[in-house]
């Protein structure tokens, strides 16, 4: 059976009330209509979309994800069924099936809606309504029956206190001939509360002058939960997020305090590795076997290899993090750090385009910004890269097995070469060649009874 899908996301999303369309909102980490692409990709090569509020911008943001697909728009917001007239160059010449399905449902299955495919097709339905029972139908378009004859949906707004009580509502998902569509489109009025056009009546039309229209109706209602503000944003983020770590849970990830993790559709964690809720994963952020990450952490599109422990309270964003290290508590990785195998960054270290190579050591209140260290290298409590001159930035240099004491400043733009020493409490201003010592503080002054000449109290004498 030859099928295209089309999906519909040009509606307002006034109930969201937001700038951004309705349908770029995100659920774990992934805007609304992507989910729904991801979901029908694999059972159709031809995808459309129609698109209305912020047309330009909006078809940019999927052109960007999904070249190919096609994309329509809707000038009035005049309903669904107006919608799908404003795609017709996508079906005029198709002879197969088109499934039409909304753009706001963001827990949609590929599973779900290939049974509904494979359903209509053994029914031979010209038009197929995938109906669903939630737990509260309030706001859905009731499915009314006739026995076990479809006659019509009926809208909440438009429906009688008798169809209200119908539990079996429209996911606003439909299968239909491309020819019938194209056929019958146009016979769709406008006589309801809201005067839109509404697709919801076209399965009864086609009904009425005899074709074959069924109904199916879906198992698991959770994939049907549409949102159309933002308590059900919410929800829908919610249940995605739950499904998400039962997958990770099952293929062997701990996690704990489960209640408390967030961690968003495309990340990735290998097994053995341990979560301590409360955690957050953001984004492409993908851990792999035997780390440990501590309740508090933070972390946002970066890499994390095997056997690394994140302590509590550290945030890490766009950042390497190789087998081995150890970060935190409360250690602060920027954007383009990377940190070699066995790397060491303490509590209050803030890092940003760092490279820290191999069995670094930086573990007490740090800034190591815009430099990269060589292997085994040890820098001191208070160490701070100074990279900025009020107009540029600028970098640091530091060899292999270098000692930097405590409480040292290192002007960028400055290097310190391998094997070599800075004394504590240093501000290097100038290059410290290999193999030497660079101090730089004030020699130390001892005044002997110094308290006693001012006429203090002093216990020694
Ligand atoms: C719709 C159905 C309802 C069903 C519910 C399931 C209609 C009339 N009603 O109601 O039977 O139970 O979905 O979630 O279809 N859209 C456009 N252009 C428009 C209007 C809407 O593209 O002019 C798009 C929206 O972006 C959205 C989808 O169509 O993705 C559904 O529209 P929405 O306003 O959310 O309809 P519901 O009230 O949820
Ligand atoms: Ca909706």
């Amino acid at each position: 059976m030859k099928l295209k899908a089309l999906i519909l996301a040009a509606g307002e999303g006034t109930r969201m009330r937001s700038i951004l369309p309705k349908v770029f909102h995100e659920v774990a980490g992934i805007p609304i209509l992507f989910r729904t692409i991801h979901a029908i990709s694999p059972l159709t090569e031809e995808i459309a979309v129609i698109l209305g509020k912020g047309f330009e911008k909006s078809s940019e943001r999927v052109k960007a994800v999904f070249p190919d697909t096609f994309i329509f728009q809707q000038k009035k917001r005049l309903g669904t069924g107006h919608a799908v007239r404003s795609a017709l160059p996508f079906y005029n010449d198709f002879e197969g099936f088109i499934l039409i399905l909304p753009g706001d449902l963001p827990l949609l299955t590929t599973d779900s809606i290939s049974e509904f495919v494979s359903k209509s097709k053994r029914e031979k339905a010209d038009c197929a309504i995938l109906g669903f029972r939630p737990e509260n139908p309030a706001g859905y378009g009731r499915i009314v029956t006739n026995g076990n004859t479809f006659s019509a949906i009926v809208e909440e707004r438009d429906a009688s206190p008798e169809e209200r009580k119908i539990h079996l509502v429209n996911t606003g998902i439909y299968l239909f001939r491309a020819n019938y569509l194209r056929e019958h489109i146009h016979s769709i009025g406008n006589q309801n509360e809201q005067n839109e056009y509404y697709l919801t009546d076209l399965p009864a039309i086609l009904a009425q002058k005899g074709f074959n229209v069924k109904v199916f109706t879906a198992e698991d209602p959770t994939d049907f939960l549409g949102v159309n503000n933002r308590r059900q944003l919410a929800d829908a983020d919610s249940a995605a997020l739950e499904r998400k770590k039962q997958k990770l849970m099952l293929s062997g990830v701990t996690i704990l305090n489960p209640e408390l993790v967030r961690i968003e559709e495309d990340v990735k964690i290998e097994p053995d590795t341990t979560v301590f809720g409360p955690v957050h994963l953001f984004g492409t952020t993908s851990i792999l076997e035997n780390c440990v990450i501590h309740p508090g952490a933070v972390i946002r599109d970066s890499i994390i290899k095997k056997g690394c422990e994140i302590k509590p309270h550290s945030v890490i964003t766009e950042s390497v993090i190789e087998d081995g290290c150890t970060v935190g508590p409360m250690a602060h990785l920027r954007p383009g750090t990377i940190l070699k195998a066995k790397v060491k960054v303490g509590n209050f270290v803030e890092t940003k385009k760092a490279l820290l190579h191999k069995g670094v050591k930086a573990s007490h209140l740090s800034y190591l910004g815009d430099t990269e260290i060589g292997e085994e290298s040890n820098i001191g409590a208070g160490t701070i890269t100074c990279n900025y001159d009020g107009e540029k930035k600028h970098r640091t240099e530091i060899g292999k097995h270098v000692f930097i004491g405590s409480d040292s400043q290192l002007v960028a733009p400055v290097s310190v070469g391998d094997d070599a020493y800075v004394g504590a409490g240093s501000t290097i201003t100038k290059d410290v060649p290999s193999c030497s010592l660079a101090i730089s503080r004030a020699k130390q002054t001892v005044i002997r009874d110094w308290p006693k000449k001012k006429g203090k109290k002093c216990n020694q004498s």
